[in-house]
Formats: C-alpha cells, sequence, structure tokens
C-alpha cells in the first residue's frame, strides 16, 4: 500500500466482497471501556450546562468564542457531550452503555485524554476519561503543558486540552481492514459534538488535527500502532509553537486489553503511520466564520445531546423547505478544525421535501444546484448494501472525496471531516424532531458510477435524514 487512494480502493465494498462467509468471533467480543489498574479517580460532575439552541450553536461553529479557562463543571460537561453514555440497554444479560457520540456497530473505538491545569478541585496532569463511571483517571501527575505545546506545534493558552485516540481493534473486530475508516469516521463524530459544546457554551472551539503524532501519542501513554491520537480539541485558536524540552511521564499506569486474543491488521498500521508528521512544517488553515445567522428556533444543545439516537424509522412524510435549507446550512457550510476546510464535497439525494423537486442537488458557491432530477431513493437503498430504510429519508447526504493528493494526512482529515459534519447533520436534525442515521456500508464502485464522479473522486460516507 503505497498511499491513501489504494487503501480506500483496496477496502471498498463491492457485490461480491460483502457476500464472501465472515463470521464474527463472539468470544473475542471488544471491550467498550479502557481499564486502566491502580489509577487515582476523579468523579466528574453530572452534565449541566444553560446552552444555547442547537441550529444557532452549529451556524456560529467557525465564529469567534470567548477562550477562557474550563472550571470544572465544564470540563465535566465536555467529557460527557463527547463521550458520555445516554442510554443503557440489556445486551445478552449485561449493561450496555450507548454514548452520546455515535459509533459504527456501536464498538466505540475512541478513547478520550484530558490535559488539565489550574483546576482547583483536579491535580495537574494527563487524564483518561472514563465513560463507565463518569469519571477522570489520573495517568500522570503535573503540568505537562510545555510538552504538550512541542507536540501540537501549538500554544495553549488554556486549562483544558482534549485527546481523541482510538483502539482501532474493537472496529476491526467486525469491520476487518475497513475498520479504519470508520475509526476516522467515529473520531470525526465525537470531535463535532465537543466543537459543539463549546460553541453552545460561548467558548472558541478548534479541533486540531495536525500534530507530532509520535510525541503527542507517548504524552498519553499510547504506543501509535494499537492505539494512536487522531484529533485534539482546543477552547482556542491555535498559533504557531516551536519549543524544546520535551518531557513526557517515565512510566503510565497499566491498562487491561480490550480483547482477549489480539486482532491486529497491519494493513491499518500501515496506512496510519503513512499519515504521521514528526516536523511542524505544515500550515494551518482554519475557516473563517460565515455572515450569515438566520433566525431559528430548536431544541437546546444540550437536551439534543441527551435525545440524539440514530434513526431508522422514517415514515416519509415530507419536510418543509425551511426544514432542509436550515439542516444544510448549519451542519455542512463549515467547521473549524485545521485540517483545510472543506476537503470534502458533498450531494444531496432529495425525497418529499416541499417546494424542492425530487433529485440530486450539489452547493455551487453557495447555491443549491440540481445535478439529477427525479426521485433516486430506491436506488440509494440499494447503493447503501440494500438497507431498506434509506429509501425513506428526505435527505441522503452523500461525502465524497477527490484523491488528487493522495495523502494519507489529508485523507484523515478528509474523513474526519465527513464524520463531524455528519454529526452536525444528527444534532441538527434531531433539534428540529427529524431523524438522522449515519451510513458506512455501501458499495463504493457503484455509488461512484451512479453519481458518475469523476477521476479519482470517491464516496466517504452517507447520512441519512428523515422524518419521523
Ligand atoms: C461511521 C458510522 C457508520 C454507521 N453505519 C451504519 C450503517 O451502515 N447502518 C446503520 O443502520 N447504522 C449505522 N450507524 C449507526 C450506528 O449503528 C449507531 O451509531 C450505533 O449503533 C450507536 O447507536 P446510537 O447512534 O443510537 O447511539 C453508523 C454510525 C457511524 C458513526
Amino acid at each position: 500500500m503505497e498511499n491513501c487512494f489504494d487503501y480506500h480502493r483496496a477496502t471498498a465494498h463491492t457485490f461480491e466482497s460483502v457476500r464472501k462467509p465472515h463470521y464474527l468471533d463472539w468470544s473475542n467480543y471488544p471491550s467498550p471501556y479502557k481499564f486502566y489498574r491502580g489509577v487515582r479517580r476523579f468523579k466528574l460532575l453530572p452534565f449541566n450546562a444553560l446552552t444555547q439552541e442547537t441550529l444557532d450553536t452549529l451556524y456560529r461553529l467557525c465564529g469567534e468564542g470567548a477562550t477562557e479557562n474550563l472550571n470544572l463543571q465544564e470540563l465535566s460537561n465536555l467529557a460527557f457531550a463527547m463521550n458520555g453514555i445516554t442510554k443503557v440497554e440489556n445486551f445478552h444479560g449485561e449493561e450496555f452503555g450507548f454514548r452520546t457520540t455515535p459509533s459504527a456497530g456501536a464498538l466505540y473505538p475512541f478513547e478520550l485524554y484530558f490535559f488539565v491545569r489550574d483546576i482547583p478541585e483536579l491535580p495537574n496532569g494527563i487524564y483518561h476519561y472514563q465513560p463507565y463511571d463518569h469519571s477522570l483517571e489520573l495517568l500522570s501527575e503535573g503540568n505537562y503543558f510545555n510538552s504538550l505545546q512541542i507536540a501540537l506545534c501549538s500554544t495553549v493558552d488554556t486549562n483544558v486540552v482534549a485527546v481523541i485516540t482510538v483502539i482501532y481493534s474493537r472496529s476491526a473486530w467486525k469491520y476487518r481492514t475497513r475498520a479504519y475508516r470508520y475509526c476516522l469516521l467515529d473520531a470525526g463524530h465525537m470531535a463535532g459534538n465537543g466543537v459543539a459544546y463549546l460553541s453552545s457554551v460561548g467558548l472558541d472551539a478548534t479541533a486540531v488535527s495536525l500534530f507530532r503524532d509520535e510525541l503527542l501519542n507517548r504524552l498519553i501513554g499510547v504506543d501509535g500502532k494499537s492505539e494512536f491520537a487522531l484529533c485534539t480539541l482546543m477552547p482556542q485558536r491555535p498559533a504557531l509553537y516551536w519549543g524544546e524540552k520535551f518531557n513526557p511521564p517515565d512510566v503510565f499506569p497499566e491498562s487491561l486489553p480490550v480483547v482477549r486474543k489480539p486482532v491486529v491488521y497491519t494493513e491499518i498500521e500501515e496506512v496510519h503511520s503513512l499519515g504521521n508528521l514528526s516536523s511542524c512544517e505544515f500550515y494551518r488553515n482554519i475557516p473563517a466564520s460565515p455572515e450569515y445567522f438566520p433566525e431559528t428556533s430548536s431544541l437546546d444543545f444540550g437536551k439534543t445531546l441527551f435525545k440524539r439516537r440514530s434513526r431508522r424509522e422514517f415514515t416519509g412524510k415530507p419536510i418543509t423547505f425551511e426544514q432542509f435549507q436550515f439542516l444544510v446550512e448549519s451542519s455542512l457550510l463549515c467547521f473549524p478544525a485545521d485540517w483545510g476546510f472543506p476537503l470534502t464535497n458533498f450531494y444531496l439525494q432529495v425525497k418529499n421535501v416541499e417546494g424542492l423537486p425530487d433529485g440530486i442537488y450539489t452547493v455551487v458557491d453557495g447555491q443549491l444546484t440540481q445535478v439529477f432530477s427525479g426521485d433516486f431513493s430506491r436506488e440509494m437503498a440499494y447503493l447503501c448494501l440494500g438497507q431498506g430504510f434509506v429509501a425513506f429519508a428526505n435527505v441522503n447526504v452523500v461525502f465524497t472525496y477527490s484523491f488528487e493528493d493522495p495523502s494519507c494526512r489529508r485523507y484523515r482529515g478528509a474523513v474526519m471531516e465527513a464524520g463531524a459534519l455528519g454529526e452536525n447533520l444528527y444534532l441538527s436534525a434531531e433539534s428540529m424532531g427529524l431523524g438522522a442515521c449515519g451510513i458506512g456500508a455501501f458499495y463504493d464502485f457503484d455509488f461512484k458510477s451512479f453519481f458518475n464522479l469523476q477521476n479519482k473522486e470517491m464516496p466517504l460516507y452517507i447520512i441519512t435524514v428523515g422524518s419521523i
């Protein structure tokens, strides 16, 4: 494998590939929690925030917020917004916790860490967030912000930085080599929730995905192979920093493996390492705020976060043009990240939107533009491996990416962007009483032909949205 275009093509689903027998090893079902031995735990406060309403929050994601230190309540809220448990179900006699952030197959490959300083109730240090009991686990005590600045190639002016990692084996247990895509999408969804929370309380928020991988992984005590950092979140805009004296902790507490028998996919480790950066020679391009903020009325963000689920029970009833407009504008037009937004393109397959002829649309220079006219709902469901509910959606958003530059760091950003915008769509839909569901399973090449995608443009992800 030379680059990420090769990886993406090699992990495409085809009519034949999805029919090859593949048995899941239930005796090796991955633990959705990472447990450390012998760590000091600090209970976090229950989510409690006066948040702005969801649509307004999403419209303003790229706007300027305040750069302030977080207090314990805000840190608790941020951790919960990114990886808290919002629903518990009985699963073969055991309790299973569904999270604020959706995840392909509910396998939750992601983990969440925090660098913390100057919060009176917590020692300065590096922490792991334990969703199981909504606590922080102290991995190493001390102020590591100087080393963090070196790893991130960025100044850090605030007191909390979140780091999203993935343990890919959880997802690969089911999805094998294709799992790297789902890890990136899931991480993007998590970044989406974190950014939205910070923005909903008037704070600045940036997803910082460009950093020196080896240094950041060492700082949180992960090996960079089986578990690796994908994205960080800061309540400020990053400014370039070159520093010296990188001092990671000497030892980290031991953690238990998440699978009984190792699940190793060298292709995933290889493709991930192809995107690693070791110097600060990169350019951060963070999008500016759009200037248009319409009057909206929707559920407040905190309530939407608790209510959000993947919805598949679409009624097929029409949605209004205003709902469609709010959905698209609030979710897809900006995301405050440093990977070079927008890296993805999107197409909208529309059915039963009042005042808009059925068809496939895209947005060119801010204008909704029809690409094909007609009802393509059945074709869409077929392309999504025959997932029937997709045909009842009002809007199916297809994210694509052009591999003209096959660099794996750019690819990381693009797939995370699709996940982050996907999370915006979930939140936006939920806040207007609609439902959304991510679709990671589709026939890649058939999509490419059906949408007439040119050259190296390939589909990355689909989000289906409908009335419920
Ligand atoms: C990247 C990604 C891909 C997904 N793919 C599918 C899919 O193909 N079909 C489906 O029905 N659900 C899909 N889902 C939804 C997950 O199954 C769902 O998020 C998970 O079961 C947790 O449930 P929740 O979202 O209601 O909390 C996907 C979610 C994500 C984030």
